[in-house]
């Protein structure tokens, strides 16, 4: 049944998606073709080898002269990598050279916010700009290929690597994701300052159970469609030069061996040639996961499923040639697997330049990259709340107090995944707030405590004693960069340690606190925004978090982050996101558990959707951000309220700055289908979104095309579609903040 359908999909994705990947180009594929036909069996599975360069040197040295190697990750001397790299191009007897990669995941060296917090800016030039910056900076150095941008959409703020995601929404993925690729291999990916990007993981693992790394999945296909592999076709249309294959089992198949995923979406819908890596030793973890008898299967249902390249655990090495040579794999996959990595190296132009240039190696932390990571720390820090516009600092402050163990913690400002960050460079609030402002006002400092984990409350007396001396008391908590990041999961993901405690002893001054959380996850962290007299959510904003927020905190800059993930109440909500289904209950007349009568009867309250012990919603919803400023929406006008396949709806709204700063606003676009006769729908899914600054009572009209194309989704029977019928049109600051229209699809 299903391969009839996918005529019907294929037809519909063919209409509907083309466009995008590089076509092949005939002289390379001529050049790839007599490569393949002049080398051994031994030599095609050393191209499908990648090695750590970590190995012992005179290993790497002498797999790579005789041909067993066909790229390295993790090594990042230049010199190293070029004498390797000669050894390749002139020693081994095909001259075929490395491919040189490492995981520059948010910056090289010039470190920008995690992706969450670039996510958090909903500025596709901004994360274009990071990805550029980190391409310079990594192939000075040598590399040329990097595992990132992770398109992992994922709803599990428990799950550590949701630093490393775009949050919890496939459109604001798919964005954002689609401006990393594009910065990483610019115009034209043979230059030698772009790098090869790689969409990963395929696919599902941000649906890890109990947010719990490399956890099993299970996704229906219907979910699947929509959610979670929506990012990985746009980072195929935007010419993703690899993608990763991911750790986890997808319902029972592990991805990397998921014929599925691989050969059927990737390879025949997609018509993806690029290059698949796997994971760290995932084709080797086949074992483990029960899937495979022993790592010879493995190297087999990795290689049938589509696999080109192994990562590192070297079972391709060791059992691809027997497994040809005994008939179990047919060469021909072997021959498909060199051609995408041969065609990776042609496109990186490393047969023409297969060195990196050892004169300008090693350019970092230019002035206008560290401006860059300013302007990216300023856009994803979300203003989560500002009692009595306690922010922006006043002029009249003649000293603050600057505290908590992130207020000079320069290794936990630059988050997880940096390898090649230097702490050295980092530029903290404290060292910031100082230096902009020590000549005008008083800066005292004291940590108080000395990690985020730290439960010693020794400190804290200290921290209140300065906080006492201060007009305003700067309190930076949050989590150290240890608990973000791949296996670093928390159960419970509120303020680790004594940070809470902490808080109530500053609380007790009297002074106005403002909290600033550098973390890499959303928090559960209500009571303590409730205590506190502002909050700004900063992520872990990189090298220059601090001057970042010393702009934030006077008012020299203007906070215009939104959420891009749903701040849950308590971790027991998880999951809670924006576009969930309706249910036939929505939660409706809540009755929370303190206010259930004592000895109530079992009919007494209602029977709706939602925790008794937190209601329904969550702490700040997705898109959420408030600002200095004020914006007014107007109702929302429609041009018409038909919709047809060859008349789309013009929706536009005037957005107004009611308020006494220029300021950037995100006015973001949903829609709902109300009713479908095949599957439920969300009550909202993001379908569009436009930064727009605002002078003081400035007004904008910010105007949405709805074509029918946007109102598709994945039915039961497997089709791409649109049912007729009534819609509603949300435009708004946020998820929850919008004005609604109504129209009809016909
Ligand atoms: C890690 C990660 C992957 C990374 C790779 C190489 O385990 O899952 O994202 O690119 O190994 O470091």
């Amino acid at each position: 049944m299903k391969s009839i359908y996918r005529i019907v999909l294929l037809a519909v994705f063919t209409f509907s998606f083309t466009g995008g990947y590089p076509q092949q180009d005939p002289e390379t594929e001529k050049k790839i073709e007599t490569l393949v036909s002049q080398m051994t069996l031994a030599e095609k599975v050393g191209q499908m080898n990648q090695l750590n360069g970590g190995r012992p040197a005179g290993y790497v040295a002498e797999a790579v002269r005789n041909g067993q190697v066909g790229s390295i990750l993790n090594g990042t001397d230049v010199k190293t990598i070029n004498e390797l790299q000669r050894i390749a191009v002139e020693e081994s007897r095909l001259k075929i050279p490395l491919v040189f990669a490492r995981d520059v995941i948010h910056g090289y060296k010039t470190i920008f916010p995690i992706p969450l917090g670039q996510a958090a800016s909903w500025n596709p030039a901004i994360a274009e700009k990071g990805a550029q910056v980190a391409a310079q900076e990594a192939s000075s150095a040598g590399i040329r290929w990097t595992f990132a941008p992770m398109i992992d959409v994922t709803r599990e703020p428990r799950w550590g690597r949701i630093a490393e995601s775009c949050g919890e929404d496939t459109y604001l993925t798919s964005v954002m994701e689609v401006a990393m690729i594009k910065g990483f291999q610019g115009d034209n990916l043979s230059a030698p300052t772009s790098i090869a990007a790689c969409a990963k993981h395929f696919a599902g693992y941000g649906a890890a159970e109990a947010g719990k790394d490399y956890n099993t999945t299970w996704i229906p296909e219907q979910l699947l469609r929509e959610v979670y592999l929506p990012p990985f076709k746009a980072a195929t249309d935007a010419g993703a030069a690899t993608f990763m294959c991911a750790f986890n089992d997808l319902n029972g198949v592990p991805a990397s061996a998921n014929e599925f995923l691989i050969r059927d979406i990737l390879r025949d819908e997609w018509k993806y040639d690029g290059m698949m890596v796997s994971d760290w030793g995932s084709v080797k973890e086949m074992v483990m996961h029960g899937f495979c008898a022993d790592e010879k299967e493995a190297a087999e249902r990795a290689a049938k499923a589509g696999v080109d390249m192994d990562m590192d655990d070297q079972v391709y090495f060791h059992h691809l040639e027997q497994l040809v040579k005994e008939g179990t794999v047919d060469e021909k996959l072997l021959d498909e697997a060199v051609r995408n990595i041969l065609r990776l190296k042609f496109r990186l132009g490393l047969f023409e330049n297969p060195y990196a240039d050892e004169k300008t190696a090693n350019d970092f932390y230019r002035e206008s990259s560290l401006e860059a990571a300013k302007q990216a720390a300023i856009e994803g820090t979300i203003l989560l709340d500002n009692k009595n516009s306690v922010l922006p600092l006043q002029n009249t402050i003649t000293s603050v107090a600057v505290v908590g163990p992130l207020s000079h913690a320069p290794a936990d400002q630059i988050g997880t995944w940096c390898f090649d960050g230097e702490p050295a460079h980092s530029v903290t609030p404290a060292m910031a707030i100082q230096k902009e402002y020590g000549s005008k006002i008083k800066v005292l400092t004291e940590a108080g405590l000395t990690y985020s984990r730290d439960k010693n409350k020794e400190g804290i007396e200290k921290a209140v004693a300065v906080g006492k001396q201060a007009d305003v008391i700067l309190f930076f908590a949050g989590e150290e960069a240890i608990l973000s990041g791949e296996a670093r999961c928390r159960a419970d993901i509120g303020f680790p340690g004594a940070q809470t405690e902490m808080l109530e002893a500053l609380k007790q001054t009297g002074k106005p606190v403002v909290m600033i959380v550098m973390c890499g996850r959303p928090m559960t962290i209500g009571k303590e925004i409730e205590m506190a007299d502002a909050t700004l959510l900063a992520f872990h904003g990189g090298t220059m978090a601090g001057p970042a927020l010393a702009d934030i905190l006077i008012g020299k800059a203007v906070p215009s982050g939104k959420l891009p993930v749903t701040m849950p109440r308590m971790a027991g909500q998880i999951p809670i996101y924006y576009n969930h289904k309706s249910t036939g209950r929505p939660a409706s007349d809540i009755t929370l558990i303190d206010d259930i009568e004592i000895g109530a009867e079992q009919t007494s309250i209602g029977f709706t959707s939602y925790h008794l012990d937190a209601g329904d919603s969550p702490l700040y919803p997705f898109g959420y951000g408030l600002s200095y400023t004020t914006f007014e929406y107007s109702s929302i006008r429609l041009d018409k309220n038909e919709l047809t396949k060859d008349s789309p709806i013009m929706a536009s709204v005037t957005v107004k700055n009611t308020g006494n700063y220029k300021a950037a606003e995100v006015v973001q676009l949903y829609i709902r289908d109300l009713v479908s006769g095949s599957v439920t729908r969300p009550v909202k899914e993001l379908k569009g979104f436009r930064k727009i600054t605002l002078e003081p009572g400035e007004s904008e009209e910010v105007s949405f095309e709805i074509t029918e194309e946007m109102l598709r989704f994945w039915n039961t029977r497997n089709e791409w579609i649109s049912e007729p019928g009534d819609f509603h049109l949300f435009i708004g600051s946020s998820s929850a903040d919008v004005k609604q229209a109504h129209f009809v699809l016909k």
